[in-house]
Order: structure tokens, then C-alpha cells, then sequence
């Protein structure tokens, strides 16, 4: 029998590809898609937007707790999977821009930051069967998750996949100062002392530099049939 609201657990550094094949997994298999580095991101916009200082840790984790963030299904035909809400306010794409890219990591290391959006992403996962796509979905959010793949790529292929994204939306793209980003957040994911990016002891490890979007597709839908998550 396959299980009632399975989570599949899709962790990864930076641009590996959880958004794009997470995607792509859940609407084959029927489930939401739920990508967690939006929260992260929506409360780092918030606090640029109101002018708070990035590294003031207790209003960073004060506003955590106080925004609203939802994810709603799109009715927009922009290429957006969903649209991301703050108090109501559609920052779906605005949460996508460089300067974001640029604090985040600094704001997802605040403990306060994690355990507000903790709460939050069980909560939204408990609605349905869903792909949530993160940094510690298998280790910390979901330990209990049927399936975790976790996604790998080198530096160097995620950075030219996040170049060509970017200019895909008409957006000024350096890829050696992508390439330096990468590392950056890499280096903060990585080292933190709350929830460090890390390979969670029974996932399944896909190094992606040399497949296709479409062969990651389909060998996270081999797992999750064989692990009965959904019909054969
Ligand atoms: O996947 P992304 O690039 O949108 O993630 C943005 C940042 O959020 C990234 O630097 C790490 C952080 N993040 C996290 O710490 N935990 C998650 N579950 C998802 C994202």
C-alpha cells in the first residue's frame, strides 16, 4: 500500500537542481512541489525591504516570527511553479534577485530563523502528498521521510546552470561572480552550526554533473516506486 502523505526529501547545495527536478517529480507523481529555500529567502527580502541590518540577529528572528508567508498554486503563466506570498504581497520573483542570493545563507544560519520556518514547512507538508526541496528536509524538517535523494553537482555546473537561468530571464549574468557565490553560500550552508548542509545517513546520493534533467527525473521515480510511495 503506498503511504498516505509521503514526503520525498530532495537536499542539496546551491543550483544542484532540487528546484528544476523536485518540479518536474511532482507533477509526474501528482504531488506539490514545496520548495523550502523560498521561506528562507522571503524572510531575507522582508528584512532588506524594511531596512533591517543583516547581521542584527534578534530583529532578523523577531520579523521570522512575525511574517506571514504562504505558497499558493500559480494562476500566473510566467514560468513561476507557485506564487510566494509575504503578508499578501506577491514576491515570487522578487525573492529571486542577486541581492538575496547574497544574504541568505547569513539568515538561514540564525538558529531563531530555522526553528520559525520549522514549524511552517511541517505544517504545509502535512497537507499532501509532497516534494519539498531544501538543505535539511532528510535531517532536521522530515527525519522521517520515506525517500531523501540527495543532489549533487560540482561547483563549477552549478554555476553555469544558475548563469544561464538568470540570462534565460533576460538578467545580467557574471559567471565567475556566480562561481564565487556558489562557494560562499556553500562554505555558510555548509559550516553552520544549526542544521549544517549535510548527507543525511540512508539517502540516496545522485551526483548530477553528467545527467540529464530527465535522468535524475526518472531515477527519483524508480525509488519512489520501488519504495511503494506510489503505485508501480
Ligand atoms: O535553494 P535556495 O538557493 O533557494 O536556498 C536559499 C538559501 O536558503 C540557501 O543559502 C540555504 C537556505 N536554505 C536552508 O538553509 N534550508 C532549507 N531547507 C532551504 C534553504
Amino acid at each position: 500500500m503506498p503511504h498516505n502523505h509521503p514526503v520525498i526529501a530532495i537536499d542539496g547545495p546551491a543550483a544542484s537542481g532540487k528546484s528544476t527536478v523536485g518540479k518536474l517529480v511532482a507533477r509526474e507523481l501528482d504531488f506539490l512541489f514545496f520548495d523550502t529555500g523560498a521561506l528562507y529567502r522571503a524572510v531575507t527580502l522582508a528584512a532588506l525591504n524594511r531596512g533591517i541590518p543583516i547581521d542584527d540577529e534578534a530583529k532578523i528572528c523577531e520579523l521570522a516570527k512575525q511574517i506571514h508567508i504562504d505558497l499558493i498554486p500559480s494562476s500566473q503563466q510566467d514560468g513561476r511553479p507557485y506564487t510566494v506570498l509575504v503578508d499578501g504581497k506577491d514576491v515570487t520573483w522578487d525573492i529571486r534577485q542577486e541581492k538575496v542570493d547574497a544574504h541568505v545563507s547569513t539568515v538561514s544560519a540564525y538558529p531563531g530563523v530555522r526553528e520559525a520556518l520549522k514549524h511552517q514547512q511541517r505544517r504545509i507538508a502535512r497537507q499532501g502528498r509532497v516534494v519539498m526541496a531544501g538543505r535539511d528536509i532528510g535531517t532536521v524538517v522530515f527525519p522521517e521521510a520515506p525517500l531523501k535523494v540527495y543532489l549533487d553537482a560540482s561547483p563549477e555546473v552549478r554555476a553555469r546552470r544558475r548563469c544561464e537561468e538568470l540570462r534565460a530571464r533576460g538578467e545580467h549574468a557574471d559567471y565567475e561572480e556566480i562561481l564565487a557565490g556558489v562557494r560562499h553560500r556553500d562554505a555558510i550552508d555548509s559550516s553552520r552550526a544549526t542544521a549544517p548542509l549535510r548527507i543525511a545517513q540512508d539517502a540516496v546520493v545522485i551526483n548530477t554533473d553528467h545527467l540529464t534533467i530527465d535522468e535524475v527525473v526518472q531515477e527519483i521515480i524508480r525509488l519512489a516506486k520501488e519504495r511503494q510511495l506510489v503505485n508501480a
